[in-house]
């Protein structure tokens, strides 16, 4: 049996996925595949360092040591090729509040600022909440003669679009549809931004958990690279990246991000702002874990994306073959599976209300990721792999 394939109950600690079934579905009678965190036990390294960390009797405030910088720098350079100076990097308490944090700091109010629907949906509600003006980009939707869906970008509504905006929320790879953008995808996006002096914050958060024979560009590095020969390493440009190990290591709980801002000036903006809400960032276990996940949990990270990838051609595989009036997005990163469910033909409450009451699985409506969302549901596939195939069995009786 694989380190996965474990069991782990999560009743009763305190878990939203789990614990919070009740407020959200209105049943506790459901297989929890929503909020996305995973059923899975963190690397034995992060563990280990909490429960040293513990053992300490006092929990006073915390400061980052530089040891944690320079294991995040090591991490980026060594995971994703991307040399990053500690003077860069800004710790924050989680990637939502970061959303919000370079929406309030770096745009005016009513600025127009672009997103992707169907997009994560803090994207969306950061615009709303900090009264920036949204502006949609849906992405595109295609889907072969084998009936495989496939997004792209909209890059030439992106370059209308670019005209009324100050700021482009980018989520690399994207949550829900699970894309892991081309390079030249993402070189034709740096050209409009280029274009149009758009500032990008880049959402890395699912950077590391992209499947074989894909593979992760840090918007930000190949920037750098594509710069002209005469900038240096520390040329000012304006893209900012969300980095995490919470989702990578399945550490979540603990909220502690960073953005990554070459600039200074966007760097002391986002600085102030952050000073200005008082926000205690970090926490003596939150830095803890940080730090040993990025030095000890490479090897962990590798039997994760194994076990996930072989889950997720299991899933799409049974669902092709058994649940035809469903139709799932493959990712190519993520644990999330975007499933497409129009050919139901119901309405987005109606589609909730069935999986909850007829299939007892508690998954995230598509309608809450905005344009484009209607008709889907996402699945979180971060589970032991017997849960998957339970849920989708469930879903194939229940529709037959
Ligand atoms: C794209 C994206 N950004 C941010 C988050 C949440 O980040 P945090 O828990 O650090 O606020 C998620 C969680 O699902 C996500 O998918």
């Amino acid at each position: 049996m694989q380190r996965f394939d474990k069991t782990i109950p999560r009743e009763t600690s305190a878990s939203l996925k789990y614990d919070g079934r009740l407020e959200t579905f209105g049943t506790n009678d459901i297989l929890p595949m929503w909020v996305a965190d995973m059923d899975f036990a963190v690397p034995d390294a992060v563990t280990e360092a909490l429960q040293a960390r513990a053992s300490h009797p006092i929990y006073g405030y915390s400061i980052a040591p530089e040891s944690l910088y320079q294991a995040l720098i090591d991490w980026l350079l060594l995971k994703h090729q991307w040399p990053v100076k500690r003077e860069w990097i800004v710790l924050t308490p989680g990637v939502v509040p970061s959303l919000n944090l370079v929406v309030a700091a770096l745009t005016a109010e009513n600025a127009g600022v672009i997103v992707q629907p169907p997009v994560y949906f803090p994207f969306l509600s950061a615009v709303k909440d900090q009264h920036r003006r949204l502006i949609e980009n849906p992405l595109i939707l295609e889907e072969d003669d084998l009936g495989n869906l496939h997004y792209q970008m909209d890059l030439s509504q992106l370059d209308n679009c670019a005209r009324e905006a100050s700021l482009l929320m980018f989520c690399s790879p994207h949550n829900p549809v699970g894309r892991v953008w081309l390079k030249d995808e993402l070189l034709a996006l740096l050209a409009v931004a280029k274009k149009h002096n758009l500032i990008i914050l880049a959402d890395e958060i699912h950077a590391d958990l992209v499947y074989a024979d894909t593979q992760h560009h840090t918007l930000s590095r190949l920037a750098f690279k594509n710069a002209p020969a005469t900038s240096s390493i520390d040329a000012p440009h304006a893209i900012i990246t969300a980095v995490s190990p919470s989702k990578t290591f399945n550490i979540p709980g603990l909220g502690l991000s960073a953005l990554i801002i070459p600039d200074a000036t966007y760097r002391q903006t986002i600085q102030s702002h952050l000073t200005k809400i008082a926000v205690s960032v970090t926490n003596p276990f939150s830095m803890i874990a940080f730090e040993a996940a990025y030095r000890g949990g490479a090897d962990w990270l590798s039997e994760l994306m194994a076990y996930l990838q072989a889950t997720r051609d299991e899933a799409v595989a049974f669902i092709r073959a058994h649940i035809p009036k469903i139709n799932a997005v493959c990712p190519e990163g993520t644990y999330l599976l975007w499933l497409d469910c129009r050919k139901l033909n119901i309405d987005d409450k109606a589609l909730a209300l069935f999986f909850v009451q007829e299939v007892q699985l508690g998954l995230s409506s598509g309608a809450m990721f905005g344009c484009g969302g209607k008709g889907f549901m996402r699945m979180n596939i971060g589970t032991p792999r017997a849960n998957v195939m339970k849920a989708l069995d469930r879903l194939k009786s229940a529709l037959s």
